[in-house]
């Protein structure tokens, strides 16, 4: 595989563009190109990953997986681990209260199985892609829907996941409303829903990795700093009371342009996380484009940067033991209908473009596992 034909920068333009420390792994390619040495050995990014004993993964869908085999191939080569985008989701596992459709996850699983990869579940309780009947629940009944909603999809997979996102988002935003955002679950059970969720799950399958994932933490604004704080006091509280949590999952939805990120703040973010004894999934990594550039070699470098500087902090805390990106390429990813670039011009967030062909964030994901100390 190469990237002559999608990516082709100047050898002084990808010089001054790569972190530093990725373009000491860079070769000049075939045709005088740059590559990363693990890509011209044809070297994937799922054997990068585990060469430091780390998974890297992508969440997809059944639909994408079934009906496109080229893109098939790519997740089953790339991909040590699978994440159901949607097809756990509450709102098409439980259409109807009490029915279970496990027909996409189990094809999924199966597709995980085929390949030799880990399958993570995704996730069991959130406030988003709800169903509709789930508006009728009651104070009355809601500990109970809720429990019996996670004892029955964790149980159908148990012993066959890797991980669970427990509880997805629960924390409120600076300047709207209390530090949990409140959301149906606060409001009928109360903020003791999350240690709920975590003890049911516990009970249902005591084999995989029990997560909490969130999202917009990444960046040195005042915004994710709060939730940052908050977020260090739930996790304390969740540890501190013995609650069955195994991991923090970090989204990572990341965007280019002018965000400030501090490397120093957000490892001591990390340490303090791992500190009580938490493992940490990069468990949705993408990249919108928000800067100004617009020809193709300028934005999968800023993308690259973003990336390579996320990574780079990131992955030095031996505690993060999982990569995932939301999608693999982005003929199939969400930021197409929900952050589109301006200019029209197809997005770029993920290893592989619209046309399968790889990408700065591919570049920057494969130089920061050949960089990452060894787990
Ligand atoms: O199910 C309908 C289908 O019947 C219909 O034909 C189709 C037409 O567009 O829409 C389908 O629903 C879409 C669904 O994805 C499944 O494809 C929804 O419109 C669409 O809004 C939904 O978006 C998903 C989004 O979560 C929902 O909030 C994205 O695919 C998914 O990538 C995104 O994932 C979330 C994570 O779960 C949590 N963290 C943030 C992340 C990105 O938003």
């Amino acid at each position: 595989m190469t990237n002559e034909k999608r990516f082709t920068p100047s050898r002084r333009q990808f010089l001054q563009g790569v972190a530093g420390a990725a373009a000491a792994t860079v070769v000049i390619g075939r045709a005088g190109f740059p590559e990363f040495s693990a890509q011209a050995a044809g070297e994937t990014l799922r054997a990068l990953a585990a060469d430091k004993g780390l998974l890297y993964g992508c969440a997809t869908s059944k639909q994408a997986l079934s009906t496109d085999q080229a893109y098939a191939n790519l997740v089953g080569q790339q991909c040590g681990l699978l994440v159901p985008e949607n097809e756990l989701k509450w709102k098409y596992v439980e259409p109807q209260q009490g029915q279970f459709n496990f027909e996409p996850g189990d094809w999924l699983l199966n597709f995980a199985q085929s390949h030799q990869m880990a399958f993570r579940g995704h996730v069991l309780v959130w406030s988003e892609q709800l169903p509709a009947w789930f508006s009728s629940v009651t104070q009355q009944n809601a500990k109970d829907v809720m429990t019996n909603h996670i004892t029955k999809i964790v149980s159908h997979y148990r012993g066959k996941m890797q991980s669970w996102d427990v509880v997805n988002e629960a924390l409120g935003y600076r300047g709207n409303g209390g530090p949990l955002k409140d959301n149906p679950f606060l409001k009928l059970i109360g903020p003791d829903y999350i240690e709920l969720a975590f003890h049911t799950a516990a009970a249902a399958d005591p084999k995989p990795l029990l997560v909490y994932n969130e999202t917009h933490l990444e960046y040195d604004i005042p915004d994710d700093q709060y939730r940052r704080d908050n977020l260090l006091k739930l996790l304390k509280q969740l540890v501190g009371n013995k609650v069955p949590i195994g991991a923090l999952g970090i989204q990572s939805h990341l965007r280019t342009g002018n965000v400030p990120f501090s490397q120093q703040k957000y490892s001591d973010f990390l340490n303090r996380v791992s500190d009580m004894g938490l493992k940490i999934i990069i468990s949705e990594l993408d990249v919108s484009e928000k800067g100004p550039e617009s020809s193709i070699p300028d934005r999968d470098n800023a993308v690259k940067n973003m990336v390579g500087s996320y990574l780079d902090t990131v992955l030095k805390n031996k505690s993060v033991i999982a990569v995932v990106t939301w999608g693999l390429a982005a003929k199939y990813t969400w930021i197409s209908s929900y952050a589109p670039r301006a200019d029209g011009q197809a997005v770029r967030p993920l290893p592989y473009d619209k046309d399968l062909q790889p990408t700065g964030a591919l570049q920057a994901l494969a130089a920061a596992f050949q960089q990452a100390p060894s787990r």
